[in-house]
């Protein structure tokens, strides 16, 4: 058995080195230390040897078994490497082949005007609040002093999610429940969705708006006119024209809406402005005394002002956007550029 050990080790050997493939290499493995084997099949007739023969027999047969199976191992290695480095020579790769792109995506537009928004208001000492999107009719028009027989109640401006439940239709019911929770003083605005059962080339189903309310002892219409000014001068630009104008909103007296010098042709009239010179940036007004009897605020003690405006509509100025569509389109050429 012993010489059949031997023979089985040389001949191993001699195979081994007269093949120069990977998977001859493998075959030969098999051929001599797999299951079924030479070794293998001789090892099996290691229990005919007399007793005192097997350890001695056993002994040799493993270390046959572990040199040859170095030597496969060795020959396997050398054989991979060498067709690593013939592969390479012959240059079927071509490193010189750009990467694939990763492709990132990027902050919205959208996002980054409501970031500047909040950003400019918390630097005055606004805090922010977040509110539901699903609305009860109570906080949407009735505490905002928005009777039932009022236009914007109409079927063709809100979603109705039932009789008494809507879709927001502005942020504006968030000024009744900061107000419901809190006593004055109230600084607070509110970015958030807002929905309207409206679509065309400048409206869309949902869109976005930041709402302001500022509640304390003595705030007055200056008060208003001061922290707006202020917020479109950093948002804009230090110099933009702003003006005031008389308007009615249902749940501020006396209400106004606040226009800038267009951004665009700056005063001299364009498209953009519908010739007028001015842009519409927000609507905005003191707390009417009607909306802080909802509330529990004492109108005889406590006054305020609040505003609400587009987030989109800041987005389209600050940045020269000029179609809506833009925004809900998600394309990452566009989003990549701001
Ligand atoms: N909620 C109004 C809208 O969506 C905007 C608005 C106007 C908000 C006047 C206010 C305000 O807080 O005082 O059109």
């Amino acid at each position: 058995m012993k010489d059949k050990l031997q023979q089985l080790l040389e001949k191993a050997t001699q195979a081994l080195a007269d093949s120069n493939l990977i998977d001859e290499v493998e075959a030969l493995r098999v051929r001599f230390l797999g299951r079924k084997g030479e070794i293998t099949t001789l090892l099996k007739t290691l229990g005919t040897l007399p007793a005192d023969q097997r350890p001695a027999m056993g002994q040799l047969a493993n270390e046959i078994k572990e040199k040859l199976h170095n030597r496969f191992e060795e020959a396997r290695q050398k054989l991979a490497q060498t067709a690593r480095q013939q592969q390479m020579a012959s240059g079927t790769i071509d490193i010189t082949l750009p990467g694939r792109q990763q492709f990132h995506g990027h902050t919205h537009p959208t996002s980054l005007v409501i970031d500047d928004i909040t950003s400019i208001f918390t630097r005055m000492g606004f805090n922010i609040a977040r509110g539901p999107e699903v609305e009860l009719d109570y906080y949407n028009f009735e505490a905002l002093n928005i009777p039932k027989d009022h236009p914007a109640r109409q079927m063709q401006d809100t979603f109705y999610v039932s009789e008494d439940v809507v879709l927001r239709t502005h942020t504006s019911p968030m000024q009744i429940r900061v107000m419901e929770k809190q006593e004055p003083p109230v600084f607070v605005i509110v970015p958030g969705k807002v929905y309207r059962c409206d679509s065309d080339l400048t409206h869309t189903p949902m869109f976005h708006q930041v709402e302001g309310l500022m509640v304390d002892t003595r705030i007055t219409f200056s008060d208003l006119k001061g922290v707006l000014t202020d917020f479109l001068h950093l948002f804009f630009n230090p110099k933009v024209k702003v003006r005031f104008r008389p308007s009615y909103f249902p749940f501020t007296e006396p209400s106004a809406e606040v226009d800038i010098a267009c951004v665009i042709c700056h005063g001299k009239g364009c498209r953009v402005c519908s010739h007028t010179g001015w842009l519409e940036i927000l609507g905005c007004g003191m707390v009417d005394p009607a909306v802080y009897k909802f509330v529990n605020y004492d109108p005889e003690k406590v006054s305020g002002f609040a505003f609400g405006m587009g987030v989109e509509r800041l987005a389209m100025l600050r940045y020269g956007i000029d179609d809506l569509r833009l925004f809900f389109g998600n394309d990452i050429r566009f989003l990549q550029q701001f």
